[in-house]
């Protein structure tokens, strides 16, 4: 397993709805919906020296993700800025810090579906651990491809960034029975869509490829990556990508807040091919920006 308790976090504290706690005491209500229905929407954030990473684009995707699933009584951007700062500072979080940050749609006055029961408000819940990036971006990460299909704004819109996360889940439960790091999952036509928990890319005769964000997360490094890529000339190209694609590439690589970019060295049982020059360009500018979308915690 590449995650495991850091002794460092025995004493941190939490925030939970309107208070700071240590992380023993913090809970939420049995009538939370969050327990009810996995009826909330997080963030995952990284602080790198003394600022928070692409803070910015992290709320907006919050906001949005809150606004598609209609809660009310949201607090505002600059209100959640001020109580995750407050807990970054309460903890002495300035760099190596893995953020959790989960909105539910709060407390029901009964148990129950209907969001009309919940009468207080969002529940504003702020996990800050001492943690490195869960992958290496040197040794890189192996995968199986999962059965469990992603959702395509047929179901559920995978732009909604939602706790209900039971397909990632299965699907990672099949990568841990295969004995490997990670799970790839398809769309519902068979193409890869990204992996449990973070995008896929692809490089091929020096241009970069990616799946459309139609069935996968629309990640913030995913979106970076483009941009980078773009800006140094590298051709980034949005496209369906079959598994024979990626099993044969030159390079297979994922992105996301757990583990930034990291290699893909196996798919299924086949070795990827590691032409790394594209991969090891965008890493460098990945390194060199890093810096200038911290926004200071303050
Ligand atoms: C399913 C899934 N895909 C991709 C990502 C990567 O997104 P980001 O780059 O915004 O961390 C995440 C992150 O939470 C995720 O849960």
């Amino acid at each position: 397993m590449l995650q495991k308790y850091d002794p460092r976090n025995k004493d941190i504290l939490i925030y939970v709805k309107d208070e700071l706690v240590p992380r023993d005491e913090a809970k939420v209500s049995v009538f939370d919906s969050v327990v009810q229905g996995g009826d909330a929407v997080w963030e995952g954030l990284r602080v790198y020296n003394g600022g928070v990473f692409c803070l910015d684009r992290h709320l907006e995707r919050l906001q949005h993700s809150a606004k598609a699933m209609a809660f009310t009584q949201v607090p505002t951007s600059e209100e959640i800025t001020e109580k995750l700062f407050e807990t970054l500072k309460a903890n002495d979080m300035y760099d190596d810090t893995h953020i959790r940050l989960t909105l539910t749609r709060g407390e029901k006055t009964t148990s129950g579906m209907d969001p009309r029961l919940n009468a207080f408000g969002p529940t504003l819940i702020i996990v800050p651990e001492w943690k490195p990036p869960v992958y290496d971006n040197e040794s890189g990460i192996r995968l199986i491809t999962s059965t469990i299909r992603r959702n395509s704004p047929m179901h559920v819109d995978s732009k909604i960034h939602h706790n209900n996360l039971i397909n990632n889940i299965l699907a990672k439960i099949q990568a841990n029975v295969a004995g490997v790091d990670a799970a790839l999952m398809l769309d519902a036509y068979g193409f890869a869509s990204e992996l449990n928990g973070t995008n896929i890319f692809m490089v091929r005769k020096g241009e970069l490829f990616t799946p459309h964000a139609d069935a996968c997360l629309h990640g913030i490094t995913r979106g970076l990556v483009i941009e980078l890529a773009r800006k140094a000339g590298i051709p980034c190209i949005e496209k369906n990508i079959s598994l024979t694609e990626l099993y044969n590439a030159d390079m297979v690589f994922c992105t996301g807040t757990m583990g930034e970019l990291t290699p893909i060295v196996e798919i299924d049982g086949r070795e990827i091919n590691q032409e790394r020059s594209v991969f090891t360009q965008l890493l460098a500018l990945f390194e060199e920006i890093k810096g200038k979308y911290c926004i200071p915690i303050s």
